[in-house]
């Protein structure tokens, strides 16, 4: 990928356009170990090693991370009121980096999708957009498996609607979903290859109950690390981002 240095520079969150150019014209920036005398200097984003006040940075234009995404907080990456998962997000990358975030691309990162406040579990935030409209498109039917707890058993009415198709108050009923029970009362879970605002709680209401607990476990081929606690983000794996692009 060819780009300006300057641009680069920003994008990897060195700091601002002028900064960055303050940098250049310190001499403190070099590609492949020769000094960069100009900001607009075309660099090879993917092949060209670029250097910063004696550090090394590798450019990655496409960066891919899991949230287990807590109870509580709002998913937006800004609110005047509400903390935000972006919020979380920010925190979480300073505490991985002891503060210093620079050489981690930040910018435009956002949520793929969105989990209610109340609902837990698996979050992808990402600055890949055109991967993001992908996995989100009505049209491409991207399965979301939920861990749901309900107020009460399902009766076999309420299993055969989630399954076959239930009225939501939308125009169409929602499209047969998969249900199996989790091994223990009230607990389900549910794969549905659409993304309406709260269907799954909207589901389970119309099939006669409640949900009083909902986790996202899966998007895509993607599965939530269990080993990441409530509130944590890691990268995901270069075989995760291929899986959740796919619809196992
Ligand atoms: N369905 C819901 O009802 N809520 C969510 O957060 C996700 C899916």
């Amino acid at each position: 990928m060819i780009m300006r240095i300057d641009k680069l520079l920003c994008e990897m969150n060195i700091g601002s356009r002028s900064q960055v150019k303050t940098l250049i014209k310190k001499g403190l920036v070099s590609v492949n170990g020769s000094k960069v005398t100009k900001a607009d200097m075309q660099v090879n984003g993917e092949g060209d090693l670029i250097s910063c006040e004696g550090k090394e940075y590798q450019y990655r234009p496409y960066v891919y991370y899991m949230m287990n995404k807590p109870a509580g907080i709002i998913t937006a990456t800004k609110d005047i009121r509400e903390r935000t998962v972006w919020d979380l997000f920010c925190e979480q990358l300073a505490e991985k980096n002891n503060g210093d975030l620079k050489g981690i691309p930040m910018r435009d990162i956002f949520p793929v999708g969105r989990l209610d406040k109340d609902t837990v579990g698996l979050l992808v935030l990402t600055n890949d957009g055109d991967m993001a409209h992908q996995l989100l498109a009505p049209g491409s039917h991207v399965p979301k498996k939920y861990y749901v707890k309900t107020d009460r058993p399902l009766d076999r009415a309420g299993e055969r609607l989630l399954r076959e198709g239930v009225d939501i108050g939308e125009k169409t009923l929602t499209r047969p979903a998969g249900l199996t029970y989790a091994g223990e009362e009230e607990g389900y879970y549910l794969t549905i290859t659409e993304g309406k605002f709260h269907q799954v709680k909207r589901m389970f209401q119309a099939a006669g109950v409640q949900v009083v607990y909902l986790k996202r476990v899966s998007m895509g081929g993607l599965m939530l690390d269990e080993c990441l606690r409530e509130g944590q983000i890691r990268e995901l794996t270069k075989e995760e981002v291929c899986a959740l692009c796919s619809k196992k």
